[in-house]
């Protein structure tokens, strides 16, 4: 009988092999026969260094000779449609939904056919946990989502079979029989009787087995929490009708701000990035000090930027700092405090942003604008500069990331 390996030898797996297995997996059934997937491949140490925070560093991540990201894709099959004068609708849930089950179905489908062949693997469900770590590492494009991780190579150990409940548990004949207290207790005698599940509660202080489940391994809050995030990052990806259908994303009305100085030439200048679920959403930026500019005490690195709609409808974005008194100061107007073209550039740089395009990608699209004017070109490189910093957070580098006066362009 199978079970998840998650200790591996140190040879590694074929490309001969590994892409006759994808490429029998493939056969699997698929919505369609459109074959809504895609997987991405891992073997380079540097890549797995930068998705193991996305899956809490379980050792196998960097244990394994390769990392299999299957990924829903509906990217692909947009794309031959508008090269083929055809009109795609795939930018909504039901379409993420429709990718991501043909998704697990080729991956389980890879995974029987591996475990067949004597390689051992392990499911890493915190794929779901923190994709925009993943999307962005991999360079998802918009209608693509990342569903399910294969940690994958030869065993280097041989785990016992896990228990299961009975078929009983999971099986139901003609209606859906309910649980009734007795049934629980049935169902669920063995599970609760095996002394690692005992050792657990012990080990934990609980009084049931189901508390360690709801209170430790799988809490609300965390659930909660990354309900949002992983709402967010589907939503990101197009999967909400924000992809081609021209509706914006609704931005919250006040957004967590970071406040990032930097040297640029000779001058001292500041960007307010905006950040949604701590990754840039919008960005303000120009000169500090000057009379026009902004001035802030040196002490604030934070804030948060309020977007207010005024009476005639056009919309105006202020910034509020708690002070050390702890106070709120409003600095009102900011997109009227800097020259009213890098007001345009931003406007331009953070609608780029907020649909989700890669840091990376942004970044080399900002530094390759040739702009007119020494004035421009000297605030793209700002702006270049003040994301670079969130690039750097994602990395394994980013816990001590450099300072942002190190870096050059
Ligand atoms: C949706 C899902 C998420 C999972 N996530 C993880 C994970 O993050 N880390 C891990 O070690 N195993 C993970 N697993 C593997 C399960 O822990 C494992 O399948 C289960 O305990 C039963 O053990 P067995 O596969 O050896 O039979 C996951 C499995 C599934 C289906």
């Amino acid at each position: 009988m199978r079970a998840s390996v998650r200790k591996y030898t140190s040879q590694p797996v074929s490309d001969e092999l590994l892409n006759t297995l994808l490429e029998k997996a493939s056969h699997t059934q698929t919505m369609g026969n459109l074959q809504l997937y895609s997987v991405v491949i891992t073997r380079d140490e540097s890549m797995k260094e930068r998705l193991a925070p996305a899956h809490f560093n379980q050792p196998m991540v960097m244990g394994a000779p390769v990392l299999l990201t299957f990924c829903a894709d509906f990217r692909r099959t947009t794309d031959w449609a508008l090269n083929r004068q055809a009109n795609p609708g795939y930018n909504n849930i039901l379409s993420y939904q429709n990718a991501a089950t043909d998704t697990l179905l080729f991956c389980q489908r890879f995974c029987d056919l591996a475990e067949a062949e004597g390689l051992g693997l392990c499911f890493l469900g915190t794929t779901v946990y923190n994709p925009q770590l993943i999307i962005d590492t991999l360079h998802l494009p918009m209608l693509t989502f990342p569903v399910a991780t294969i940690t994958l190579g030869w065993p280097d150990e041989k785990p016992q079979p896990s228990d299961r409940l009975p078929l009983e548990a999971f099986m139901h004949q003609e209606t859906y029989a309910p649980y009734t207290t007795e049934r629980i207790d049935a169902l669920y005698a063995h599970k609760e009787s095996l002394p690692e599940n005992q050792h657990f509660v012990e080990i934990n202080k609980k009084e049931t087995l189901a508390q360690v489940f709801t209170d430790i391994r799988y809490t609300a809050e965390a659930n909660e929490a990354m309900s949002l995030t992983l709402d967010e990052a589907i939503r990101r990806q197009g999967f909400q009708g924000n992809f081609s259908s021209g509706k914006k994303n609704p931005r919250p009305e006040s957004l967590e701000c970071d406040i990032v100085r930097f040297q640029n030439k000779k001058d001292r200048w500041v960007a307010f990035v905006g950040l949604l679920n701590g990754r840039p959403y919008e960005i303000f930026t120009g000169i500090l000090d000057d009379d026009e500019g902004i001035m802030i005490p040196k002490s604030v690195s934070n804030g948060h930027i309020l977007r207010r709609v005024l009476k005639d409808g056009s919309r105006r974005y202020d910034f509020q700092f708690t002070n050390k008194r702890g106070y709120k100061i409003t600095i009102e107007g900011l997109s009227e405090r800097f020259n009213p073209e890098y007001w345009n550039y931003a406007k331009l740089i953070s609608g780029i942003l907020r649909y989700g395009m890669p840091l990376e990608n942004v970044i080399a699209l900002i530094s390759s604008l040739q702009l007119d004017s020494d004035n421009m070109n000297t605030w793209v490189s700002g702006v270049a500069k003040a994301l670079k910093r969130y690039m750097l957070q994602n990395s394994p580098e980013g816990e001590n990331a450099q300072s942002l006066e190190d870096i050059d362009d």
